[in-house]
């Protein structure tokens, strides 16, 4: 989609859906004089807020869309709404943002129709200044690291498994000064790293370990890392989950993906930062290799790790990659990942579950979540939960009770919690906003969050 900036309506030729918003009780298109315009319905200005104003804006996108409009003319003044709390500069970022998330749709699969897909080409804006507008077209290049994590979430297991993501991850940063360096099997053996070699032990496809560094701020600043967990398909193992959990499970890498593109957001935004991000990727698979429940696995820290259901793999590749972590001394770790189904029984799908040993953290991250539209919330980190995962044969369980679903979220990130030693931790379950859920105005599958939420936090401590 491109942004394009006009000063007056007669520049603007060509069919062109210009959109208004008004306080009519319904959306409406009308043609008069040969010119088409979408009435958007919206609140009264003194009943908008942020959240309804992102729906707003994507819902311009989708209407539009829904009478395949190919352009699409607004005046930037139009969304001014005084409980929004954004200044300009916040306001345009957001809606260039929104509008490129909105017009996203995953075709790769698709055979084009005659008339070529259905996608916004063009929006001419009105009444934006030129801060305004270059705000508008950073938030169009941080839109698109967004959908790029989308497509590689969407993309079919068969189609993303561990080493086809390593070369997703070179490809995001081609061009930029983040180094790759990947291990393989033998390497992670050296490592010790036997979490993440065992619940990939099942899979024919070779695990591997991403390394993502980009060193543009001071030496001596240690870095932030951040972890993503990349299971390319998550078929529960052993513990083979039901059939209608199947489905989907070609996303469990959604936060590897979010990872690898906000690394190539933060290089490609210049930002003078350390940034670090490690991405452990596996298949679970079921195969006369694959690891067993009552297995204890010795895992990098040297805790060892008695597997109780196999389909709690992401916690333990994570223990690794979370130790790995300890090698840059950060200055803080965050690692997000699709953990659990718990997080989704907690929350519904409307916000993901943050975790941290750093109160401030918990309030700057709630902050810029409702920023951005990644929203987060808290749950607790108590160590009064570690008693249900304390180990039988081993350390630690990497479930709490067999039987038992209860507080489900809580226990992973406890269990997570193990293998951080004397750093700001902040674990994000994203299982909640996986998917896009009916009524969000945006395509179905998968979401890319929480790529704009780690973009803005780094960004904000540069
Ligand atoms: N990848 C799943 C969690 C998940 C489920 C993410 C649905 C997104 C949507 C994870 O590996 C898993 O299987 N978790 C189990 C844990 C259980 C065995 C303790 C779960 O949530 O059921
Ligand atoms: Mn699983
Ligand atoms: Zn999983």
């Amino acid at each position: 989609m491109k942004i394009i900036f006009k000063n007056n309506v007669k520049e603007i030729n060509g069919e062109t859906l210009f959109v208004v918003v008004s306080s009519k009780n319904k959306d409406e298109i009308i043609r008069e004089n040969g010119v088409k315009a979408l009435f958007l319905k919206c609140d009264e200005s003194d009943k908008m807020n942020l959240r309804k104003l992102f729906l707003l804006v994507r819902k311009m996108i989708v209407v539009a869309k829904g009478v395949k409009a190919e352009r699409i003319a607004f005046n930037f003044n139009d969304f001014r709404f005084k409980n929004t709390n954004l200044s300009d500069l916040e306001l345009g970022e957001m809606i260039g943002s929104q509008l490129d998330f909105a017009n996203y749709e995953f075709t790769d699969y698709k055979t084009p129709p005659e008339e070529g897909f259905n996608f916004i080409k063009e929006v001419f804006v009105l009444g934006a200044t030129k801060e305004i507008e270059n705000a508008m077209l950073k938030g169009g290049v941080i839109a698109d690291e967004v959908n790029k994590t989308r497509t590689l979430a969407n993309t079919p297991g068969g189609d993303m498994t561990p080493k086809i993501l390593v070369e997703k991850a070179k490809e995001a940063v081609r061009g930029t000064t983040v180094k790759v360096k990947v291990l393989g099997e033998k390497e992670m053996e050296k490592q010790n790293m036997q979490a993440i070699l065992s619940v990939g032990r099942g899979s024919d496809e070779e695990s591997k370990f991403i390394i993502m560094e980009y060193l543009a701020g001071p030496k001596e600043e240690k870095p932030i890392v951040l972890v993503g967990k990349g299971v390319t398909f998550d078929s529960g193992g052993i513990n083979l989950k039901p059939s209608s959990s199947l489905f989907g499970m070609n996303m469990d890498m959604s936060g590897g993906a979010s990872v690898i593109h906000v690394m190539a957001l933060v290089a490609k935004m210049k930002l003078k930062k350390n940034v670090i991000g490690l991405i452990p990727s596996v298949e679970n698979m079921t195969s006369g290799k694959s690891y067993r429940p009552g297995d204890v696995v010795r895992s990098m820290s040297g805790k060892t790790i008695e597997i109780l259901n196999t389909d709690a793999e992401g916690r333990v590749i994570l223990a690794d990659a979370l130790t790995y972590a300890q090698k840059y001394d950060p200055e803080v770790v965050i690692d997000v990942a699709t953990l659990t189904g718990a997080a989704v029984v907690a929350l519904g799908e409307r916000a993901t579950a943050i975790f941290t040993n750093d109160d401030n953290l918990s309030k700057v991250f709630e902050e810029i979540g409702e920023k951005t539209g990644d929203y987060v919330w808290r749950l607790p980190l108590w160590e009064e939960y570690e008693n249900e995962i304390k180990g039988n044969l081993g350390d630690w369980a990497n479930v709490h009770n067999k039987d038992s679903r209860d507080g489900g979220a809580i226990y992973a990130a406890i269990f997570l919690h193990q293998f951080i030693k004397g750093f700001k931790w902040v674990h994000l379950d994203i299982a909640p906003r996986m998917t896009s859920m009916a009524g969000e105005n945006l395509a179905k599958g998968a979401l890319g969050t929480p790529v704009r939420l780690l973009y803005k936090l780094i960004e904000r401590t540069q």
